[in-house]
This record gives structure tokens, C-alpha cells and sequence, in this order.
């Protein structure tokens, strides 16, 4: 059986043709139903897979397969008090693509959190330039900078920020209210994003009559209902239990497969990390290292995130 996939898999694989792209392509949303695998190797592969599933259509730039959410430009943040200057961000650049799950880690004061404030436009940059899509996030003005935020990003909190006073349903649906949105449409994208996650039938109850994962899957379609490019989480699993930790994560990592999200998520937790796709490691502000997930078990990769860890200078305990 392998035999006979491989042989028809190779058949079809075609380079530069887009008819034969496009046949690849079948073979392997039919491989991916019938297996639930996907036959690719490489991690960039997956990229391609996914977008095709997403039907994005392609980008072919300088060998880049899928479409750049995030880049980052040699970004720096410092804060300057009278005798010192802390080089809290130290001249970064990454791009995290459609489709990605990204966790950033580093020892506690390694900039993390800054870097995340500016991605999230809470916080200005010093120097460089972000984009979110292919929009400078650096250069919008003040006043539009809500509706940008409202638009285009999502956010999970560590503590969730549930609104105890609104419903489960309201708690999701308010950003789309206050965007005067069409009342019928966003009962469906509650209701629809609400049976992906599993808490249709909490939908009425308010955040003290749910479960603490009812609670969490309800952050999850709050940051997820604005379809936004891009979703930022800091620490979510930070308050969390072991049992509820590994709940949330895979609820993202669903959102990730199932829904399209791309993550970036900030953690000093190497069990959220082995999560993800790829890994950035911080010190001092700086990026130290990368490394990509690919086709290695969720073990695999958690060790591997242990050994860097490890040459960043102290065992898991120590990078808070
Ligand atoms: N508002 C500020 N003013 C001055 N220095 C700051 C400010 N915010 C952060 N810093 C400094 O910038 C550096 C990076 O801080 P940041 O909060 O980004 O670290 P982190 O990696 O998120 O750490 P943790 O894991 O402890 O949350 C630290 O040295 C911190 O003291
Ligand atoms: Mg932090």
C-alpha cells in the first residue's frame, strides 16, 4: 500500500507546473483524509499544505511558500532612565507565516513581553519597522491604532479577562457588536466558532457558572471571532493547573490545524512550547536560537527545547 502511494505521489509531484502543483495538491488532501497525515517532510511543506487548504493563494517570493502575517526589521526597544539604558529589545527580526503556531521564550527579563507590547502595538518601538500583514504597525497613528488592534489582532490573556456581568455568548461577540456588525451574522460566527471549541451549550451561562476550560475555550473564540491575521498570547497558561494548561493548549493547537490561526504565543513553559511549530529563544533581548518542530513528535521537540534551554544558560527551572 505505502508502495503504491509512493509511486503515485511521485508521479504527480511536478516541479514549476502549476497543473501538476494542483494535482499534488489533491493527492495529498486526499492522502490527508483518508490518513489524517500529511505526507510532507519538511516543516515549510506543511506551510504549503495548509495554505492550499486554506485556499490562500500562492506566493512564490525568494523560495517563501505561504503569505508573511508578521515581519519584524531590526527592532529595538530601549528605555533610558537618567544614568542607564535598558536594551530591553536589541535589534530583532523574524517573520512568523500564515498558518503558523510560534512560542517565544527566553530567561525572565530577555525582553518577551516587550517584544510581544510592541507587536501588539501597546508599546512603541524605539527603531525598525513591524508589519502585520503588509501594513507598518510603527507608523499608525495614535487615534486609528484601536480599530487596527480591533481589526486585525487577538488576544488571549493570561487571566482571560472574561467580563463577569456579560454571558458566555456576549463575552465572544462583544467585539463584533461594537463594530455595529450585522446581528444575524454574528449570531452564526458565535454559534459557528462556539461548536468548533465545544461550548454551544454554555453559550447562555455567564463566566462563574462554566468550567475553567469552558471558561479558557471562551477566550479562545473571543480571540478568534474577528477572524483576526494574527492571534498574541502572553503566558496564557501562566495561572493554570497541569490539567487545565494542557486543555488550552490544545484547544489552540486545534485552532492552529483545524481553524487557520496563526499564534504567537510568549511562554517560559517547554511543555506549552512543544506545542508549536518552531521555537524563538530571547537573551538579552536578542534572538539566540530557533528551532522547528517539523515532523518530531511532541516528546521529541520537548526535549529539544530542554537542550536549548539548556545552552541558554540553566535548566527549565531557571528560564522564568
Ligand atoms: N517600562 C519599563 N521601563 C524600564 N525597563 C523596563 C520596562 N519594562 C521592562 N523593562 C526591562 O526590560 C527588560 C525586559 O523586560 P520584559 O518584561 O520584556 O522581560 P520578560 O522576558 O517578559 O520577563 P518575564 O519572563 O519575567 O516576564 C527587563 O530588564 C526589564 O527590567
Ligand atoms: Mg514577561
Amino acid at each position: 500500500m505505502l508502495l503504491t502511494v509512493f509511486v503515485c505521489y511521485n508521479l504527480i509531484n511536478g516541479r514549476g507546473n502549476r497543473h501538476a502543483e494542483n494535482k499534488r495538491h489533491d493527492f495529498l488532501d486526499f492522502w490527508h483524509n483518508i490518513t489524517n497525515h500529511s505526507l510532507y517532510r519538511h516543516h515549510s511543506y506543511n506551510y504549503h499544505y495548509y495554505s492550499h487548504k486554506a485556499n490562500i493563494p500562492f506566493q512564490r517570493k525568494k523560495g517563501n511558500i505561504m503569505n508573511e502575517v508578521l515581519k519584524l526589521e531590526n527592532v529595538k526597544k530601549y528605555y533610558s532612565a537618567s544614568t542607564n539604558i535598558t536594551k530591553a529589545v536589541d535589534g530583532i527580526s523574524f517573520e512568523v507565516k500564515e498558518g503558523e503556531f510560534v512560542a517565544i521564550m527566553g530567561a525572565s527579563g530577555s525582553g518577551k513581553t516587550t517584544l510581544l507590547n510592541c507587536i501588539s502595538t501597546i508599546d512603541n518601538v524605539t527603531s525598525g519597522h513591524i508589519y502585520v500583514g503588509d501594513k507598518d504597525i510603527t507608523k499608525i497613528k495614535e487615534d486609528d491604532m484601536a480599530d487596527f488592534r480591533k481589526e486585525n489582532l487577538g488576544f488571549i490573556f493570561q487571566d482571560f479577562n472574561l467580563l463577569d456581568t456579560l454571558s458566555i455568548e456576549e463575552n465572544i461577540s462583544l467585539s463584533l457588536i461594537i463594530n455595529n456588525e450585522d446581528p444575524n451574522k454574528v449570531d452564526e460566527r458565535v454559534e459557528n466558532i462556539a461548536s468548533k471549541l465545544g461550548i454551544k451549550d454554555v453559550l447562555n451561562k455567564f463566566p462563574y457558572e462554566v468550567s475553567g476550560g469552558q471558561k479558557q475555550r471562551c477566550a479562545c473564540a473571543r480571540a478568534l471571532i474577528n477572524q483576526p491575521k494574527l492571534i498574541l498570547a502572553d503566558e496564557p497558561t501562566g495561572a493554570l493547573d497541569s490539567k487545565s494548561s494542557r486543555m488550552l493548549l490544545e484547544t489552540m493547537e486545534d485552532m492552529n490545524k483545524n481553524l487557520k490561526a496563526t499564534i504567537l504565543m510568549v511562554t517560559h513553559d517547554s511543555f506549552s512550547a512543544s506545542f508549536c511549530k518552531r521555537v524563538l529563544f530571547l537573551k538579552d533581548g536578542k534572538i539566540f536560537n530557533e528551532i522547528i518542530r517539523a515532523n518530531k513528535t511532541r516528546k521529541e521537540f520537548f526535549d529539544e527545547i530542554i537542550d536549548v534551554l539548556t545552552l541558554l544558560g540553566g535548566d527549565e527551572g531557571s528560564v522564568k
